[in-house]
């Protein structure tokens, strides 16, 4: 193991860094890679890993555990397989290993990997290991963010292994995160991106970590928290129902009708005192926007007509917001059409998950006129008003 990854003594990361990954789930880009985190745990008794790797990183896994003899204990917390695809391997070299997870676990271990009934044992809610002077204890928290998901809890250390929850998409060759560098943007991001859709249960999950004294968070992904207060804290207030006084505006603009909409609008939302994060949703990433979402008040959709719809960049953003369940409150569709226009019901019901109080939609034909810069004012002046109403200017 690497003394630069030694947590305790006999308590190591042995986990790979993906410097160079930049899309994850096809979908949500990577800018700075990210990590796949195992941890070896040493009783005086028996060894334990938990979570392995990414198989494209096995090798990387079995070089940082070369010089462990005896691994008795695999601890799946997580089955999915950037956690999950390397305990073949270590079963393999291991042949004594059993693997201990959740029941749900077991059964995505075996379709997912093709891993032994007889490698499982399946653990409950509260049960522990004694590891010979070490304990751990197995705490459920499904929905972080499958159905599965269970974290781990070193009684003696105060170390939290907390599989994907309090994760976050970096590569780094430091073991510990700090709050002052961009990691609290990266776990903000990662929340946002995996954890979002999820937070009236990750509600609850904080609630019960409550009871627990941590010292060390040790997620799956990114940076291990030797500072865990900020990330609590910061999980905490987003999980909240709290919005923060600021319009999420994704838009796209063919000949530039919308763009001036959305040009003035932010201007108006601006005069108005309500902050305005705006995405042209031809060069924004997907990750950018879902951190928007997490805080944001109130969602405007900008769109021109695509034949007789909204644009189809525009339905990807209005589905990724009714998928990620972010606390927004109001929502409204604004934007320009040619001949004749469907768009504003197409976003509405594409977002009708959200259950968003929208206000009438602000859509015009061809270049806006007099009125229809009128008619924003008025909405800027009914987004403030409805900001003021949640208590939130
Ligand atoms: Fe990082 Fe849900 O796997």
């Amino acid at each position: 193991m690497l003394e630069s990854k030694k947590m305790r003594d006999g308590v190591y990361w042995v986990g790979a860094n993906d410097w160079d990954r930049r899309m994850f789930d096809a979908l949500i880009p990577l800018p700075d890679g990210t990590s796949y985190n195992a941890y070896l745990v040493q009783g005086k008794e028996k060894t334990a890993l938990i979570d392995s790797v990414d198989p494209l990183f096995a090798d990387v896994l079995m070089n940082h555990i070369k010089d462990v003899a005896k691994i008795d204990y695999v601890i799946s917390n997580h089955a999915e397989q950037d956690h999950s695809g390397t305990i073949p391997a270590v079963l393999s070299k291991y042949p004594a290993a059993k693997v201990l997870t959740h029941p749900k676990g077991k059964t995505l271990l075996m379709s997912h990997l093709s891993i032994d009934e007889e490698r499982i044992e399946v653990v409950e809610d509260g049960d522990t290991l004694d590891l010979g002077g070490r304990t751990l204890e197995f705490i459920f928290m499904p929905w972080v963010h499958w159905p599965e998901t269970m974290v781990t809890y070193l009684v003696e250390d105060r170390i939290l292994f907390s599989c994907d929850l309090f994760g976050s998409h970096l590569a780094t060759s430091k073991l510990y995160s700090s709050k002052e560098e961009k990691v609290t943007e990266a776990i903000k991001r990662y929340y946002a991106e995996v954890m979002m859709p999820f937070r009236s249960l990750i509600r609850k999950h904080l609630a019960k970590l409550d009871n627990f004294d941590i010292e060390i968070i040790a997620p799956s992904h990114g940076p291990v928290h030797n500072e865990p207060e900020f990330v609590i804290k910061s999980h905490k207030e987003w999980v909240g129902e709290e919005n923060k006084n600021i319009v999420v505006m994704p838009f796209i603009s063919m000949h530039g009708s919308t763009l001036s909409m959305v040009d003035y609008l932010t201007d108006a939302l601006s005069e108005e005192g309500v902050e305005v994060v705006r995405y042209d949703l031809t060069v924004t990433d997907a990750g950018r926007y879902a951190v928007s979402l997490v805080d944001a008040a109130t969602i405007v959709v900008a769109t021109p007509s695509f034949l007789t719809g909204a644009h189809p960049l525009v339905v990807s953003a209005a589905f990724l917001a009714n998928a990620l369940r972010p606390k927004l409150k109001h929502g409204v569709v604004i934007g320009s059409y040619g001949w004749g226009t469907r768009m504003a019901d197409q976003i509405t019901d594409l977002m009708k998950g959200l259950k968003l109080d929208m206000f009438d939609p602000v859509l015009i034909k061809g270049a806006p006129v007099k009125e229809n810069f009128e008619a924003l004012d008025a909405l800027a002046a009914t987004i403030k008003a409805k900001h003021v109403e949640l208590g939130i200017v």
